[in-house]
């Protein structure tokens, strides 16, 4: 796919999505332009019925996304720092609802806004030799593309703060201990990326989407809240030929087709 795009890859095969941001010799620092590609990419992944999952990784084997560009933060003033924070928190925001699921093949250092990045999808698989971390209080400023509110709960409270204040860059392995990354991947986490991927699109388009908008809808209120919401979107599943599909599959011993409808 020709995308013009000057910092960021976009390729689709098999109904996934690869977004490849493409910064190498800055470690795939996310300026304002790659945020504006990246955005860009988002829509058009949202609006094309053939893309039913993504993956976002960096080039190369060092870096996934080593922040925000720091050379771009030193300039802000008080009122760019809070436009810079409301347009990447937009574009994640924007990641995170995008109605597929994406996953982060974390290739390396994710840090700051790489981690906020990886936070905002659905899933994060991390090579082994990824380090992850959100050290912005060593730089004076503190995580403005949503770290403080999708890590405390991604992980809760206590071990956000833990990385937050100490600024740590964590192994994979330590993210996969405390549920920061659902995996820690010995081959090429690209490659594992797709194979996850390809295992979430068996099943049924509709329904993995209603269970992520359960999921991340229902974390935003009570419980109560979510469990009516969870209610309502079974509701809405039971009215899908990919249900009556899934169960007739079921019971006819084969493997369900499902349409997406
Ligand atoms: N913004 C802008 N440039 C960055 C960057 C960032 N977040 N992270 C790395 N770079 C650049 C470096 O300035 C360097 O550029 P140069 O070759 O023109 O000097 C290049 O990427 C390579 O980085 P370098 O620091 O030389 O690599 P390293 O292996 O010694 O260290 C890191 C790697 C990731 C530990 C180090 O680059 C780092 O700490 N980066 C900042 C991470 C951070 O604080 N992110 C949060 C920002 S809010």
């Amino acid at each position: 796919m020709t995308t013009g795009y000057e910092f960021l890859g976009l390729e689709t095969a098999d109904g996934i999505a690869t977004v490849t941001v493409r910064r190498p010799d800055k470690l795939n620092a996310l300026n304002e332009k790659v945020l504006f590609e990246l955005c860009d990419a988002l829509f058009r992944i949202q609006g094309n019925p053939r893309v039913q999952a993504a993956i976002v990784t960096g080039e190369g084997d060092r870096a996934f996304v080593a922040g925000a560009d720091i050379a771009d933060l030193a300039k802000m003033d008080v009122l760019k720092a809070v436009e810079t924070s409301r347009r990447g928190q937009e574009v994640f925001d924007l990641l995170e609802g995008i109605g597929k699921p994406v996953i982060a093949a974390i290739n390396g250092f994710a840090l700051g806004g790489g981690c906020e990045l990886a936070l905002a999808c659905t899933l994060r698989l991390a090579a082994r030799t990824a380090k992850i971390g959100l050290p912005e209080v060593s730089l004076g400023i503190l995580p403005g593309y949503g770290g403080t509110q999708r890590l405390a709960r991604l992980v809760g409270p206590g071990r956000a703060l833990e990385l937050i204040l100490t600024a740590r860059k964590i192994s994979a392995e330590e993210a996969f201990r405390i549920g920061l990354v659902n995996e820690v991947c010995n081959g090429q986490v690209l490659a594992r990326a797709r194979e996850v991927a390809s295992e979430i699109l068996k099943n049924g388009p509709v329904a993995v989407r209603l269970a992520m908008e359960a999921v991340q809808r229902g974390l935003d209120g009570s419980l109560r809240e979510g469990l009516a919401l969870e209610r309502q979107l079974f509701g809405v599943a039971a009215g899908t030929r990919d249900m009556r599909e899934g169960l007739a599959a079921f019971m006819e011993k084969r493997p369900a087709k499902f349409e997406g409808r």
